[in-house]
């Protein structure tokens, strides 16, 4: 198998990010991870990359230059595929177009519903009896690319924000992963 070389940009905990880096371990996982990008410097995520010796880079999204310093360092990475795990910040119209298909995100619920911020609140406020999460490809609009992957769960009668997201990051650990098994399946990224 010729893995894909793989960019995976973070501004935070990195969770995902911890977990797609020891699946990429195994050879039958389609991914290497040869770059971090995080838009924080302070973001606990980076450590994963330290930890792993794995490049990454601090980027500053108020430099009008940033994205096209970021595009000529993906391309010398020869990056195939860009992974939004926790990346909290919304990408350009041209940078999205550069990379069509390649760019995927991991979303706390299960989408179309509850797209951006607070999705847990959320789901607890309109008393929905289901939740989970969602792998998707990034485009244009926010929240809103073709559905690669999605799990659920049924909300207890006790659940609160803190319940929901351990549950929903522990469903993420396996979402993420099958998604991208399942684009260099059958989409060939
Ligand atoms: C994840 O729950 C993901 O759904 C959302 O942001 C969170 C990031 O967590 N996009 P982490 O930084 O991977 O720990």
């Amino acid at each position: 198998m010729v893995k894909k070389n793989t960019c995976v940009f973070i501004s935070g905990t990195g969770s995902n990010l911890k977990n797609l880096i020891l699946k990429s371990r195994d050879y039958n996982f389609p991914i290497n991870i040869k770059l971090i990008v995080s838009n924080n410097n302070q973001a606990f995520g980076i450590n994963h990359a330290k930890k792993n010796s794995i490049p990454y880079l601090i980027i500053n999204t108020k430099d009008r230059f940033c994205e096209e310093k970021l595009l000529s360092i993906l391309k010398k990475y020869n990056i195939s595929l860009i992974c939004l795990a926790g990346y909290m910040r919304i990408l350009s119209k041209k940078f999205i177009k550069k990379f069509k298909k390649k760019i995927i995100n991991i979303h706390p619920s299960l989408l179309p519903k509850f797209k951006g911020l607070n999705t847990f609140s959320r789901v607890l406020k309109h008393g929905e009896i289901k939740t989970g999460c969602t792998v998707h490809y990034v485009n244009e609009k926010l929240d809103s690319g073709y559905i690669i992957n999605q799990k659920g769960f049924y909300l207890t009668s006790k659940e609160n924000e803190d319940t929901l997201k351990i549950k929903t990051q522990r469903l993420e650990k396996w979402t993420y992963p099958e998604a991208i098994i399942k684009i260099y399946r059958y989409f060939n990224f």
